[in-house]
């Protein structure tokens, strides 16, 4: 009922049925399967944000990732919903009772933060075009997307927990897979670096507007917001050995930036650059990402300390290099025994034409 509340919801269909968006419906349930995951790692036509590995079992994991930063770096929001029992993930993992749940992080401008958990009994995923929507039953979280990716909203209403609101996600940026723009269609290779490793990136960068209320303490900013997905058949750490990933808006630039080890040691990156919402890059190549500043050893170590920033540069075709620093703001949660780390910070670059941005950015480095 709720979700068919959503004037967002009402546009969305009423656009996917004027336009005959195929549709799927997966029912995720929170009781893992002693079977066998059926893992797609190839794009089809359609279905770029819908799961991935059908049913989760023992050691399989998808989840659907969002976050918002605003601009002065003042707040922050990270909120993913996750299919994955305990043993898919990493280390130090709790096992919340459930292999569908989710989970939300909030930081303030006073630098202190509000975390919030959740589980459901099934997550109910229904994919029209290459968007798709989810309902954490039983927990009053959900999302929807539209049939193009152009539009997201979660919703969290959970009276339980004293918390409800809405962010919504308006795309300025193409959709894309490692190393193809969502337009190339079916038949695209979906792993990043390993075999087993999926991503898409449904929502590389967005106008995104935060409205939350927990139990009395308002959260309203609008920022750049993110949305994506990974998955592997196999648990996170057996299908990628370390990541540093983020992504950044400077000037009139969104840029994502991943860049993978594989189990076997080798390095893989994903480069993605627009400009006012036009695709400068989309390769799996010309793409460095290295920590700065202490524990800048690369490639990084499993128990190795907190970098103190990162430079990316990225060559881009008819430009030039796009050397860019990030610096840290805020680290917004960390696990050495992992390792890993996601700060927000600024970032500051350009061409190298005396012409230079800066802006935010919100980024991780994985090494386990
Ligand atoms: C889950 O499914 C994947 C993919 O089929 C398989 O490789 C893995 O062994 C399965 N895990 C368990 C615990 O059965
Ligand atoms: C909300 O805040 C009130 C007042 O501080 C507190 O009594 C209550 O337990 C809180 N509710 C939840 C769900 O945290
Ligand atoms: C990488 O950059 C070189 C030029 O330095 C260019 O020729 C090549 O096409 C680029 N590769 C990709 C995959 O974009
Ligand atoms: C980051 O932002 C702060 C506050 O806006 C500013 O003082 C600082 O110079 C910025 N640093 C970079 C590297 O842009
Ligand atoms: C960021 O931009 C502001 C305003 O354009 C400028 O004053 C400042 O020097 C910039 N900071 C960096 C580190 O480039």
């Amino acid at each position: 009922m709720r979700l068919l509340l959503s004037a967002l919801l009402l546009r969305i269909l009423a656009v996917a049925i004027a336009l005959q968006s195929p549709v799927s419906i997966d029912t995720l349930s929170g009781v893992p399967s002693s079977g066998q995951s059926q893992v797609q790692l190839t794009s089809g036509a359609y279905g770029l944000d819908a799961p991935k590995t059908v049913p989760i079992n023992g050691s399989s994991f998808d989840w659907w990732y969002f976050d918002v930063v605003s601009p002065d770096l003042d707040y922050s929001f990270v909120l993913v919903f996750f299919a994955a029992t305990s043993n898919g993930m990493w280390a130090n993992t709790p096992d919340v009772g459930s292999a569908v749940y989710g989970s939300l992080g909030v930081s303030l401008p006073d630098g202190s933060f509000i975390e919030g958990d959740t589980v459901g009994s099934e997550l109910v995923v229904t994919t029209l075009g290459d968007g798709s929507s989810g309902d954490l039953v039983q927990s009053g979280w959900s999302w929807v997307g539209s049939p193009d990716m152009s539009l997201y909203e979660v919703i969290v209403d959970s009276p339980s927990a004293a918390i409800q609101g809405t962010i919504t996600f308006e795309s300025t940026s193409p959709a894309h897979y490692p190393c193809e723009l969502a337009s190339a269609g079916a038949g695209q290779s979906l792993h990043l670096g390993g075999p087993d490793f999926g991503w898409a990136n449904a929502v590389p960068d967005a106008n995104a507007q935060v409205d939350f209320n927990f139990n009395g303490t308002k959260v309203k900013f609008s920022g750049a917001g993110y949305h994506d997905k990974n998955w592997g058949g196999s648990s996170v750490p057996s299908v990628v050995k370390a990541w540093y990933w983020g992504h950044a808006r400077l000037g009139p630039l969104a840029v994502v930036w991943f860049n993978v080890i594989a189990p076997d040691g080798s390095e893989h990156v994903s480069s993605y650059v627009t400009r006012q919402g036009q695709v400068l890059t989309m390769a799996c190549a010309n793409m460095t990402v290295r920590a700065t500043g202490a524990n800048s050893e690369w490639p990084p170590v499993h128990g190795g300390g907190e970098p103190g920033g990162f430079h990316i540069s990225a060559f881009v075709e008819g430009s030039g290099t796009l050397e860019i620093d990030v610096v840290h703001k805020l680290r917004l949660s960390a696990d050495p025994a992992v390792t890993m780390y996601r700060w927000i910070g600024n970032v500051s670059g350009g061409f190298g034409n005396g012409i230079k941005w800066n802006g935010s950015a919100l980024y991780e480095a994985f090494a386990f």
